[in-house]
C-alpha cells in the first residue's frame, strides 16, 4: 500500500502520482471500473505477465484479494490517498464496491490481452515455477 502524496487545505484535497517518484513505472495508461453494485459479479480474476499497476479507490471502497500462487492477502481500499500496488505475476480479485465506487487503475503498458493469464490453473503453475 502505498500512501500518495496530498495538499489538503480548506478547498478540499488533492491527491498525487508522479511516476519515477511514487511509483518506479512509466504511466502508460489510465482507466477506471465505476458502475458495480453491490449484488455485482466480482472483478478482475486475472493475473499479469510483466504489467505492473496502481490502483486506487479515488470514491467509495473496495476489496482486492492479492495471490502470488504462495499467498494470498486482501486489503480495503477506502480512501483516495492510498494506492495499491500490483507487481506482474499476482492474481487479483475485486469485490464488495460500496455504492458508486470508482477505481482508477494506473498501468506500466498499454492494453495487450496476451499479458494476461484468465485461466487460475495456468497462472498457478507458472507463478510456482518461478522459484
Ligand atoms: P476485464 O479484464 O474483464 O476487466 P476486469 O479487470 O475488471 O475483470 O476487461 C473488461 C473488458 O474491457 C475486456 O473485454 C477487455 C477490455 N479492456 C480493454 O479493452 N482495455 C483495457 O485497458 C482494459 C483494462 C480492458
Amino acid at each position: 500500500m502505498i500512501r500518495l502524496e496530498q495538499h489538503i487545505d480548506p478547498r478540499g484535497s488533492l491527491s498525487v502520482v508522479e511516476s519515477g517518484m511514487t511509483v518506479d513505472f512509466a504511466i502508460e495508461r489510465v482507466y477506471y471500473m465505476h458502475g458495480q453494485a453491490a449484488s455485482s459479479p466480482p472483478r478482475g480474476l486475472h493475473g499479469h505477465r510483466t504489467l505492473e499497476q496502481l490502483v486506487i479507490a479515488v470514491h467509495g471502497g473496495f476489496s482486492i484479494t492479492l495471490d502470488d500462487g504462495f499467498r494470498r492477502a486482501t486489503y480495503r481500499l477506502d480512501e483516495p490517498g492510498a494506492g495499491l500496488y500490483i507487481g506482474p505475476m499476482v492474481w487479483r480479485v475485486l469485490k464488495d464496491f460500496a455504492p458508486d465506487s470508482v477505481a482508477l487503475v494506473l498501468a506500466s503498458r498499454h492494453y495487450e490481452e496476451s499479458d494476461y493469464y484468465r485461466d487460475y490453473d495456468t497462472f498457478l503453475r507458472d507463478a510456482r515455477s518461478l522459484t
